[in-house]
């Protein structure tokens, strides 16, 4: 794989670090992101450390903010080198006030922040500085794997676990949701290592593995309104277009469908998925580039990568922090039984949550939003951002998403916004949440199309009455 000269030479000087602070002896901490990127990256930087034999624990968190920082401060006498996986480049000026004869390395992909640390004890690396886009070209965890490949080629192994936090990223956004630039050249090292797969398949959940009605119905990513959650609905939709779901008694595989079954049920899906609202990318998504882990058993959510991230990321919305990163070091057994149950409940949630925004009963709708009522039904916080995602994908009229969720803080609301499709380039949700979450007593901010605030409970309706106020005057 070729790299650019400036990227090389920041791996390099990355690698030197991590080296030298393996002679001392001392320890290190990795905090990361609590998604599957983050956990996957800090899978891979446990790797590079048990080969480095640099004694390390892992704290995975759901943001760094002020509070987080202040807190990792007192536990700075305990380490000698901070590592965060997946955050800080928005946060250097923070964390050098604070690091202050510490070693810091950040490996992010999120957006730089312009001002450079005061002090010279940060070392980052994060594409964007090298003009490759964060977005889609590259996620923390292949940035990670980069630093372990470099360290060492047989880490090619951990491929897999790079374009697991990629597809967890929703990095896929080349030609039917194929892989693109670094991720397509670290998925291709894997491919020519004979530990990854790429073909053009029906994107929906354990095709191999299960009935299809139960496949359909385990589908969230494309969410499928009306039939993700909902095993009944999935069972009439394959009867109503003429493919019975049903031989001999018991349920059928996909892998029994004739050609031309494949066929009627690929068209019908991507017809009632349109029918549902939503956008022609989205429904064409259906089908695509998936990616296939070979040394994985093909019976298990892990064999496809994206099952696999989707496997990572309920760990982590459920906050089983630690039953994710075992799976990425490679524990199977009760492990992974464990995980399938935390996904099965994860999903039980989000299908309960969706039932209610399809019927409408938990949503208010305003000309310029719709707010989700999360919080009136317990929505816990680390899923608010996956409901208000979906959710963009479902509503028809391009308003933007709003979800209440409640908060781990007390008196406070956690807030999860979204920007439809057809509003993208208009508003930027980012800098609007940062400042009304300011004004109310809050904090917030995020990227243009999807941002996150936490603001006391009693500012709820000032906060949306702000919040629509100030999309009015943008949208005009
Ligand atoms: O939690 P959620 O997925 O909705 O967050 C979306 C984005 O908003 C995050 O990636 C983060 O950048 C930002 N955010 C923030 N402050 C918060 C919550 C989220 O800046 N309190």
């Amino acid at each position: 794989m070729e790299l650019a000269s400036e990227l090389k030479e920041r791996i390099d000087l990355i690698l030197v670090s991590l080296i030298e602070h393996s002679r001392t002896g001392k320890p290190a901490l990795i905090v990361s992101h609590y998604d599957a990127d983050g956990i996957a990256s800090a899978a891979i930087m446990a790797k590079v450390f048990s080969q480095l034999s640099t004694p390390f624990h892992i704290r995975i968190v759901t943001q760094l903010d002020e509070a987080l920082i202040n807190e990792l401060a007192n536990a700075f006498k305990n380490y000698e080198l901070f590592v965060f996986l997946d955050m800080g480049s928005g946060e250097k000026e923070l964390i050098s006030k604070r690091c202050k004869d510490k070693k810091v390395i950040i490996i992010d992909h999120h957006e730089l922040t312009k001002e450079s640390p005061s002090n010279g004890c940060i070392v980052e690396l994060n594409p964007r500085e090298f003009g490759i886009n964060g977005d889609n070209e590259i996620s923390s965890s292949g940035l990670v794997y980069l630093i372990a490949r470099h360290l060492d080629v047989k880490n090619v192994k951990l491929a897999p676990l790079a374009i697991v936090g990629a597809l967890g990223d929703l990095q896929d956004r080349g030609e039917k949701s194929r892989l693109i630039s670094l991720n397509l050249a670290i998925a291709r090292e894997g491919m020519a290592h004979n530990l990854i797969k790429e073909e053009i398949s029906l994107r929906i959940f354990g095709l191999r593995s299960r009935p299809l009605v139960e496949c359909l119905a385990k589908t969230f990513d494309p969410y499928i309104p009306g039939l993700s959650g909902n095993k009944m609905a999935c069972y009439k939709f394959l009867k109503n277009i003429g493919i019975e779901p049903e031989a001999n008694g018991s349920l059928r595989m996909f892998s029994s469908l004739k050609k031309e079954e494949v066929r009627t049920l690929v068209t019908n899906l991507v017809k009632y998925m349109l029918e549902a609202g939503l956008s022609s990318k989205d429904a064409e998504s259906i089908v695509g580039y998936v990616y296939y882990i070979l040394n994985e058993d093909p019976s298990t959510p892990l064999y496809d990568a994206r099952e696999y991230s989707a496997l990572l990321n309920a760990c982590g919305r459920m906050g089983k922090y630690g039953l994710g990163i075992v799976l990425c070091l490679g524990v199977r057994g009760s492990a992974l039984n464990e995980a399938i149950e935390v996904w099965e409940e994860y999903r039980n949630r989000l299908a309960k949550y969706l039932r209610l925004i399809h019927s409408r009963d938990i949503v208010e709708e305003y000309r310029e939003l719709y707010v989700i009522r999360g919080d009136i039904v317990g929505m816990e916080e680390r899923i608010s951002g996956a409901i208000a995602s979906i959710t963009s994908g479902i509503f028809s009229e391009p308003k933007v998403i709003v979800v209440l969720a409640k908060s781990e803080r007390e008196g406070f609301l956690k807030v999860s916004l979204r920007l439809p499709e057809m509003l993208k380039g208009k508003v930027d949700l980012g800098s609007i949440v940062h400042a009304i979450s300011t004004e109310v007593g809050g904090s917030g901010g995020g990227h243009k199309v999807a941002a996150g605030a936490s603001i006391p409970i009693n500012k709820r309706e000032e906060f949306i009455e702000r919040l629509r106020d100030t999309l009015a005057g943008e949208l005009l």
